[in-house]
């Protein structure tokens, strides 16, 4: 199996609003997307902790996002737990004509 990476269009960075998470799920990857200071970050939506799709409902404090579940915190622009054991994924992005795109890995099966 090999793995590759592309990006994929996301939405207009317009319709991500300041200091709310939205969630988008698609390729079969869930995914929390939140805006902080005209800063773009697209993380995993699901928690290391109990696997709940709930981080696009947590609380943002300036770069960092807490579980609303049970409060697991999460630096944006790293992924690295805050106050845990367990890190959170994060995604490469870029913006094109005010357009996110994500970089989501792709599954080629060769045999
Ligand atoms: S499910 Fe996120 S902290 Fe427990």
């Amino acid at each position: 199996m090999k793995i590759e990476e592309s990006f994929i269009k996301l939405c207009n960075v317009n319709d991500i609003p300041e200091g709310k998470g939205i969630r988008i799920e698609i390729n079969d990857h869930d995914l929390a997307i939140f805006k902080v200071n005209d800063k773009v970050f697209v993380i995993s939506n699901i928690c290391p902790h109990n696997h709940t799709a709930q981080i696009f409902n947590g609380h943002l404090s300036g770069y960092s996002i807490t579980c609303p579940v049970h409060g697991w915190k999460f630096d944006l622009k790293t992924g690295k737990t805050l106050n845990n054991h367990s890190n959170i994924k994060t995604y490469k992005t870029k913006i094109v004509n005010n357009i996110l795109y994500v970089n989501l890995p792709n599954k080629f099966f060769n045999w």
